[in-house]
């Protein structure tokens, strides 16, 4: 059956790259989740998609944290539909795009565990139709939900960067290194956010804790980085409230200059002007990604 599957999946893609004429950029995926919910994957999500936006790159982010997908209230914006309905066949995934900045276009998530019901082929064949609306994209951010589901590790799997998320909590702490070695079990490279953090010295001094542990008790090679801080901010907890990002309604506090380094990190590991058919970028990239682990 599985075979049977990824045979399927193979014809699709060749289909749909032997229709791709034009070429598109190379998008770049980037899947944020936790071991602990509520350490702020969505907050960093959506203000990472929104600061790399401004920077002028074509950016989407994909709210993919089944039964907790929220990032329609980050964003302080109404959803008629999502990703569900084009699964179910009564959408496209243009229909469902809602665009938040010129160059920012969040992809809705369903907030149920029905959608868990079409993680089947139906799901690939009906968006290999018409994920090209997405090709364009240069970073897709994927909000995923805490833990590691089958359907996360999927996504962790197809993504160029894994950052997980935590804060300086023990609880949380030790979430996030059994996630970090779950992970292990999946890729070699693992990024750090700490978020919540008073200053720089705490965030190493946690990662710096995590990362001797899992040196010694994972074996491989787990190739772990620190990709960046965010302090604790009211302002942080108070844009949450207003359904305001903190990049825009404070962009010189603290968190907002924390998510500008970040920033910087990523779009230096942009890979600036490659050309590939569409097939590797937007959606249908991440499918035909994640296909190869079928
Ligand atoms: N850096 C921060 N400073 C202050 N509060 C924060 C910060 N990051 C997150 N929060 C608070 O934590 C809450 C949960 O964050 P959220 O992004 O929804 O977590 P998750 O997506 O991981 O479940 C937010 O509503 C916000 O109030
Ligand atoms: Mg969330």
């Amino acid at each position: 059956m599985i075979g049977h599957q990824a045979k399927k999946l193979e014809e699709l893609v060749s289909a749909s790259s032997k229709n791709q004429k034009k070429k598109s950029k190379k998008t770049r995926f980037i899947a944020v989740t936790s071991g602990k919910g509520g350490v702020g994957k969505s907050t960093i999500s959506s203000n990472l998609a929104y600061a790399l936006s401004q920077k002028g790159l074509n950016v989407g982010i994909f709210d993919a944290d089944i039964g907790l997908a929220n990032l329609d209230v980050m964003f302080n914006v109404k959803i008629k539909k999502n990703i569900l309905h084009v699964l179910k066949g009564e959408a496209s995934v243009s229909d469902i795009l809602i665009p938040i900045t010129r160059n920012l276009i969040l992809i809705p998530g369903e907030s149920g565990d029905e959608i868990l019901k079409y993680s089947d082929m139906a799901l690939f064949e009906r968006f290999m139709e018409d994920a090209q609306v997405l090709d364009k994209l240069d970073v897709m951010i994927i909000d995923t939900g805490a833990g590691i589901g089958e359907h996360i590790q999927m996504f962790l799997n197809a993504a160029d960067d894994v950052i997980v998320v935590t804060v300086p909590d023990p609880a949380a702490i030790t979430d996030a290194y059994a996630t970090i070695k779950t992970i292990a079990l999946l890729r070699d490279d693992v990024s750090m956010i700490m978020n919540q953090v008073k200053s720089e010295k705490e965030a190493v001094a946690v990662f710096d804790k995590i990362k001797k542990v899992a040196n010694a008790n994972i074996a491989g090679s787990l190739n772990l980085q620190l990709m960046g801080k965010i302090n604790e901010d009211v302002k942080v907890s108070s844009s949450v409230k207003k359904r305001a990002l903190f990049c825009s309604e404070y962009p010189n506090s603290q968190p907002a200059r924390d998510i500008e380094l970040i920033v910087g990190k990523i779009t230096s590991k942009l890979e600036r002007n490659v050309l590939v058919t569409s097939n590797d970028s937007g959606l249908s990239g991440l499918f035909k990604r994640l296909m190869q682990h079928f």
